[in-house]
């Protein structure tokens, strides 16, 4: 049987939406509340059964392979200081069946180089992709979703929801019909076009489960929608040979992305945190309306 065991984690963009604070420190690290981006991508892949974790890096990325490293000196200093729950904290970052494996992309030419780059990491199986920036939540992790459908099908599947049309060019768009209900099978992908050209309202997002089959179409791409190398091009080709299914997940996501969708993360996970939630709840009923009537 098939299993998914392995996750491929692109984070070697700049994040250049989030200068300065990402000049010198990877936009994966940036947290929502208290946990970095990078560690709820790499939560859910846990989740879903995955224990073979690849990062597919780039400079100025090393904060990355600390995060999910030992790290001697804050353990001796928690354990010297009787943290034991801080100290649990920081071991469960990484638990002992899950290991890390990185890969560097020299040049960021695309999400589909970025992929390609893990090849020899991933060998022959099928494998997960998750783009951190797109932080999803869902009482069912959205790659256990996957995974489950995918445990079905056998096939290379595309997370989507549904989107505003007049946003179909900031997104992969799927072309194709409902087979089941929320799975469709894809007789075409698009990468960002222009609301007029685009097949449908259901936008790709950052969640794939694929065939290893991929990587023989990710090493043919051209140049494509940004004059980058694009995943979402080796799809329609792999599509003209195999099956491909998109998945509506369960969820809500957040396009941590760009800033008003990281805001927004940042507020709805405060108010589900348990450390802080009360506190941030009678904050945002007794100031809000003073601070915005500030801000007018
Ligand atoms: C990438 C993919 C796009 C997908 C999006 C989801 O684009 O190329 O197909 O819809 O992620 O977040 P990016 O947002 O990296 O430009």
């Amino acid at each position: 049987m098939l299993k998914v065991t392995k996750a491929v984690f692109p984070v070697a963009g700049l994040g250049t939406r989030f200068l300065p604070a990402t000049k010198a420190s990877p936009k994966e690290m940036l947290p929502i509340v208290d946990k970095p981006l990078i560690q709820y991508a790499v939560e859910e892949a846990i989740a879903a059964g995955i224990t073979e974790m690849i990062f597919v890096t780039g400079r100025s990325k090393r904060a990355i392979e600390d995060h999910f490293d030992k790290s001697y000196e804050i353990e001796a200093e928690l354990e010297a200081r009787n943290k034991q729950k801080l100290l649990d904290l920081v071991r469960s970052i990484k638990p002992a069946n899950v290991d890390c494996f990185y890969v560097r992309q020299a040049e960021a030419l695309g999400l589909g180089h970025a992929v390609m780059c893990a090849e020899k990491l991933v060998g022959g199986q099928p494998f997960a992709v998750i783009l951190a920036d797109d932080l999803l939540y869902s009482p069912k992790p959205v790659m256990r979703q996957l995974v489950d459908t995918f445990n079905h099908y056998h096939s290379s599947i595309v997370g989507v929801e549904s989107i505003a049309r007049e946003n179909s060019a900031s997104y992969g768009i799927v072309d194709g019909r409902e087979w089941e209900e929320d799975v469709f099978k894809l007789s075409g992908i698009v990468e960002k076009p222009a609301p007029e050209v685009a097949p449908s309202n259901l936008g790709v997002v950052g969640r794939y489960v694929l065939m290893p089959t991929i990587f023989n179409h990710l090493r043919a791409l051209k140049p494509g929608a940004g004059g980058e190398l694009q995943l979402t091009d080796a799809l329609q080709s792999l599509l003209t040979e195999e099956q491909v299914l998109a998945y509506r997940y369960m969820g809500t996501r957040f396009d941590c992305g760009s800033k008003i969708g990281y805001l927004k993360a940042t507020v709805e996970f405060a108010l589900r945190h348990p450390e802080v939630k009360d506190e941030f709840e009678a904050y945002l009923q007794n100031h809000l309306p003073l601070a915005l009537a500030a801000a007018a």
